[in-house]
This record gives structure tokens, sequence and C-alpha cells, in this order.
């Protein structure tokens, strides 16, 4: 089968022939019709992520079909439209033992992390990994649920959203746009914060009530600017709820400099800079800065009634053949898209 591999830091990845994995018992045979092409696709090529599994089929927001299952599954699932869960607990660990896999002290597998994952015809996974979708929900519109909608599901619970809070997303693209709604959905007022006007305007489309540009014709906003406008937006209260999908040195400031006293900081997104704060800041407004990283089985299956009811639109700017991987990297890379890109296998 025709796969796109990933061989290490620094290096372009590579559509390649691979074997076709069997499913082994539990498990079942997925044809790939839609994988999302994620930011974190782009820590892999920097290195900024380096989990030391190469060469290795990248993609994690993986839909398909289930071609055929392996022994002890039921054979009627054959031909079921489904969406992975990308991680496999040990199922013994303390965290597996209250369903949250994603903290996992010992992984089985991670699909497009440690194990092969979507870009590529086929992938192999447990039965119970692979949820079932609803026929009115296109491949295309439900590859984005695999991740961006799901860590949106899952750090808007850790964030602790109450009806009525100030929500900041920082940094709107494919999560954001997850982010933005989920936030909405929960009560919050969400100030989308971006730099591409499209990107903007989507996020306002979708339920953010403000938006604060980070560029002033095209130079890089003064510092504090982007927090000042916030303080102006929420009437100086500030942020309860900050998410940074950025997460430089400079947006890292804004972030701080916008918090509400008991204001969270939660961290998705990550770039090659440190956080510093000096902890009189922490103290004098009693903040918490915390962090999320991908999300529960069960939040996979909220993330999909959540689109399949219409409460949280996913947002594709393109579908490309699988060949054409690197135009999405590129794009994605680049800041061009407008939601994500979903390569078709
Ligand atoms: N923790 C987790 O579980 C998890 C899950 C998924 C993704 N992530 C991480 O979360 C981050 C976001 O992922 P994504 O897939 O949503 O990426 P994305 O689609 O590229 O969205 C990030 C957006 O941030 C905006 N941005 C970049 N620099 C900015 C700046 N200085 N000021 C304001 N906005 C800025 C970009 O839009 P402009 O064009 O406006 O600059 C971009 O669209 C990545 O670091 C990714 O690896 C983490
Ligand atoms: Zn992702
Ligand atoms: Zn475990």
């Amino acid at each position: 089968m025709r796969a796109v591999r990933y061989h290490g830091p620094k290096t372009p990845l590579r559509l390649e022939d691979v074997p076709a994995p069997e499913p082994g018992p539990g498990e079942v045979l997925v044809r790939v019709t839609a994988a999302g092409v994620c930011h974190t696709e782009l820590h892999f090529l920097s290195g900024l992520l380096n989990l030391g599994v190469a060469p290795l089929t990248l993609g994690h927001e993986i839909v398909g079909c289930i071609e055929r299952v392996g022994p002890g599954v039921d054979p009627k699932r054959v031909g079921e439209r489904v969406i992975l869960y990308y991680y496999v607990g040990c199922g013994s660990c303390r965290h597996c033992l209250r369903g949250d896999e994603n903290l996992c002290d010992a992984l089985t597998a991670e699909y497009g992390f440690i194990s092969d994952g979507g870009f590529a015809e086929y992938v192999r996974v447990p039965a119970s990994n692979a949820v079932p979708l609803p026929g009115h929900v296109t491949d295309d519109e439900a590859a984005p649920i695999g991740c961006g909608v799901t860590t949106a599901v899952h750090a808007s619970r850790l964030a602790g959203i109450r009806l009525g809070d100030w929500v900041v997303v920082y940094g709107i693209g494919a999560v954001g746009f997850g982010l933005a709604q989920v936030a909405r959905l929960q009560g919050a007022r969400v100030i989308a914060v971006g730099r591409t006007e499209a990107k903007l305007r989507k996020a306002l489309d979708l339920g953010a009530e403000f938006v604060v540009r980070a560029t002033e014709g095209g130079a890089p906003a003064g510092a504090g600017a982007v927090a000042r406008q916030i303080r102006e937006i929420t009437g100086g209260h500030g942020a309860d709820v900050v998410f940074e999908l950025v997460a430089t040195r400079e947006t890292m400031a804004e972030s701080v400099q916008a918090l509400a006293k008991r204001g969270r900081l939660v961290f998705v997104g990550y770039s090659e800079d440190h956080f510093q704060v000096h902890p009189i800041q922490l103290v004098i407004g009693e903040q918490i800065v915390t962090a999320s990283v991908g999300n529960t089985l069960d939040e996979l299956r909220l993330a999909v009634d959540l689109v399949a009811t219409g409460r949280v639109k996913t947002v594709v700017d393109r579908a490309l053949p699988l060949e054409k991987f690197q135009e999405g990297i590129d794009a994605l890379a680049a800041g061009q898209l407008v939601g994500r890109a979903v390569l078709k296998p």
C-alpha cells in the first residue's frame, strides 16, 4: 500500500510502498478515506517533537471504513464507517484504569505518533478504537474531529470553563476553531486572537464574539498590545481562560498579561520557546498554569456527537489526494490554511 513516511527530524516526508497491515485478534483493518494534517506534523518535521520512532506513517486524524476484521471481532462491522481513537493504553496503569489513556505510562500504540497512522491506504487498530460515524457526517468533515475537536473538548474540560467566563483562543487555527465553539457551548464569551483576516472572520462565524489582530499593518503588534485589547474588551477584567495554541515567547507574555485573577492559562500548543514568568505574577492573581494533551475515548465519542448534531462545525480548507501531501504540509507551515487540509488516500 502507499503511505506517507516520516524518516526523522529535518527530513522530508516520502510517499512509499509498504506492506499493508493484517488485522490480528480483536483488531480491525480500516481503509482510510480521509486523514487530517495537524500542526503537530510540523513539530515532528522540525524535531521539536521527537518520540524517537522512525520510519513512521504520520496522521492521527483518521477516518475510514472497516474492510476486514480479525478473530474475535463481530464480522457485521465490515463496511462500517469509523473514526479512530489514536491512543491504545496499556489498560492497567492508574491512568488507563481511570479512562485517561492519553496519560498512559506504557502506551501499546499511538497512531501517527509512535505507531503507523493514517497517511496511508490502510491502518490496523483494536476494534474498540474504531468509533462509528453517523452517515450524514462526510469523511472530510469528520477528519478534523479526531484531534481538532477532541483536543478542544479535553482542553476546555481541564480549563473548567464556567458560564459567562471570558475565554481567549490565542492562535486561531484548526484546534482553535474547535475551542471557540466548545467554549461558547459552555457559556463562555470568546475572544479569538490571530493574524490572518480569513481565520478571524471564520472564528466570528463560529461563535467568537470578538477578535484581536496580533499584527498591525503586517508588523507584529507592539509588546502588550494584545493583552491590552483583551483587557479593554473584558472591561478591565481580563481573561478567565487563555488557551495557548502558539506559545512563542511573545504570545506567552501576552497570555500571562491578559489573564484575570484566578485565570487559567492552558497550554495546548508549544514552540521552541520556554515559558518564563515570575511566580509573584501568578501569586498575586491566584492564577493557574496548566496544559492539555490529547483526549479520552469518551471525549472522541462526545466530539463525534457534537459534530453530528451540528453543535460544532469542523473547518476543512482543502482535500488533497495522498500524493499531494507536501502541498498540505507547505500550506499549513505558511499559515495559508483556514482549517485543515485533509489527505485522501
Ligand atoms: N496538546 C494537544 O493535545 C494538541 C493537539 C493538537 C494540536 N496541538 C498543538 O496546538 C497547536 C495548534 O495546532 P493547530 O493544528 O490548530 O495549528 P494551526 O491550524 O496552524 O493553528 C495555529 C494558528 O495560530 C496562529 N498563529 C501563529 N502564530 C501566531 C501569533 N504569533 N499570534 C497569533 N496567532 C498566531 C496561526 O494563524 P495566523 O495565520 O493568524 O498566524 C495558526 O493558524 C500546535 O502547536 C499543535 O502542535 C496540541
Ligand atoms: Zn493533532
Ligand atoms: Zn496505561
